[in-house]
Order: C-alpha cells, then structure tokens, then sequence
C-alpha cells in the first residue's frame, strides 16, 4: 500500500448509553495500545463527550455520525460542527446510507456538509454506494460517480486529500452478505480515479470499504493495495471483535 495510514472505524449508529461506551473504550484501549493505525469510534452525540474525555493522550479518534451544515439556527434536533470542535470531536460521517435512505439525507445538503464540516476542522468521512438493483443495472460506477461529483463539488482540489471516503454497497451494510475483496477494489479504485479527475491528491486519500466486515474478513480485504481501511458497524460494537479488525490491518 502507498503511505496512507489504515484508518479503522467504528460505527455505532443508534446503539450505546455513556456507560456502555465510556466501558467499551476502557476495554479497547489495552488491546489497541501498540497499533499505528488511526482508529476512530463513531458514538452517537451523546456519548461524543464522553468518549473524546477517555481518549486522551490515546491514538484514538472520535467522530460524530451526522451534522448540520449551518453553523446555527432554527434546526431543532441537529448539531453543528462548532458545536461538534468544541467538544473535541475530530471527524464526521456524512451521508451514510441509513440516513440518505431513512432519514431523508439528501446530495444537495451534504454538497453543503462536506465543506462545513473542513472549514470548521472536522475530517468528513464521506460514505457512498450502490444499492443491489444499481448493482444489478449495471449502474455502480455511475452512482458513485454521480454521488462523489455531487456531495464534492464544493470541496476545492487542494482540500479533496482531507476527506476520507466510505465505500459502502448498501447491499452488504448490516445484511451479513460482503463485497468480495474484488467487488471492493474495483469500486474503491473507481472512486479514487473520480477524485483524480477532480484534481485532488488521489493517492494521499484514504478510501475505506464498509459493509459486514468482521474479523473473518478483514484481513483479506484491508490486504488489498486500495482498501485503505475499514468502517465497521456491527462487529464494531464489541471491543474484542473490533480489535481484531484493527489487528487484521496489519
Ligand atoms: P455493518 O455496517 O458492518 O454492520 O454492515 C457498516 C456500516 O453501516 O457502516
């Protein structure tokens, strides 16, 4: 692999009180001591504070798992990024595809998001993929091409090597069915040519691949040239689960 850090991530979505995370970081923590990796947990908003307090003076990162993109206002129920910087938070997933499809998430506002969030220094974890009928269409690289051209377009070249990228077939999120190794590449290899010709620092981009990764794959996927890390969502709620994958990175 060129020099990207593997960058493995953990996102809880709607799962974990203060307490359930505060005792997951307290038992990840030895178990990840010796790792290089940049390794990021993705609490929900309200254990954001609590898991940034635990990790520090540790590798760990921390992300929330949505935000607003106006700094404030009249939204009842969203954050903003300052709200986000100033409980320490590093990062943020933008435009997963449980929010684009449940939630009502939208290209036009995460056009918005991604920028946002890089002027307040946040790191956007952008995520993208196809459904299975796009897959079965034939219709992957223009999804992907259509959603990367949309959620980037206000993000100027020389900032695209600041987001990092989610490829995540929605197919294989939460369904126990993973791309295979090729499957992932391919796409992931797709993507990395898009920014290109956008004009950012392709090769600089960490680009992960997120869906049903375990400990049981992971090593063969985060083994390919391309696949620069992982965004794991269920085997990402168990700290020994998780370690493994971080392991698995090499
Ligand atoms: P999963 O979720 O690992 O449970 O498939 C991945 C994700 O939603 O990011």
């Amino acid at each position: 692999m060129p020099d990207r850090t593997p960058y493995i991530a953990a996102n809880w979505k709607m799962h974990k009180t203060v307490a359930e995370a505060v005792a997951f970081v307290d038992a990840l923590l030895p178990r990840i001591a010796a790792t290089q990796h940049d390794v990021v947990l993705c609490p929900p908003f309200t254990a954001l504070g609590a898991v940034v307090e635990r990790r520090y003076g540790t590798a760990v990162r921390v992300a929330a798992q949505n935000m607003h993109e106006e700094e404030q206002g009249a939204f009842t129920g969203e954050i903003s990024a300052p709200m986000l910087v100033e409980l320490d938070v590093d990062a943020v997933v933008l435009g997963h595809s449980e929010r684009r499809r449940l939630l009502g998430e939208t290209d036009e506002a995460l056009a918005r998001k991604v920028p946002a969030a890089l002027a307040a220094g946040l790191e956007p974890i952008l995520c993208v993929g196809e459904s299975e009928e796009e897959r079965d269409a034939g219709q992957t690289e223009a999804v992907l091409e259509r959603q990367l051209q949309a959620d980037l377009a206000g993000v100027g070249s020389t900032d695209l090597a600041g987001v990092v990228i989610a490829y995540e077939p929605v197919w294989a999120i939460g369904t126990g069915r993973t791309a295979t190794p090729e499957q992932a590449e391919e796409a992931i290899a797709f993507i990395r040519d898009v920014v290109r010709g956008r004009g950012g620092a392709a090769e600089e981009l960490r680009i992960l691949y997120g869906g049903s990764v375990k400990p049981d794959n992971a090593a063969e996927l985060l083994g390919r040239e391309e696949i620069d890390g992982a965004l794991v969502g269920g085997a990402g709620l168990e700290p020994d689960s998780f370690s493994e994958i971080v392991e698995a990175a090499g």
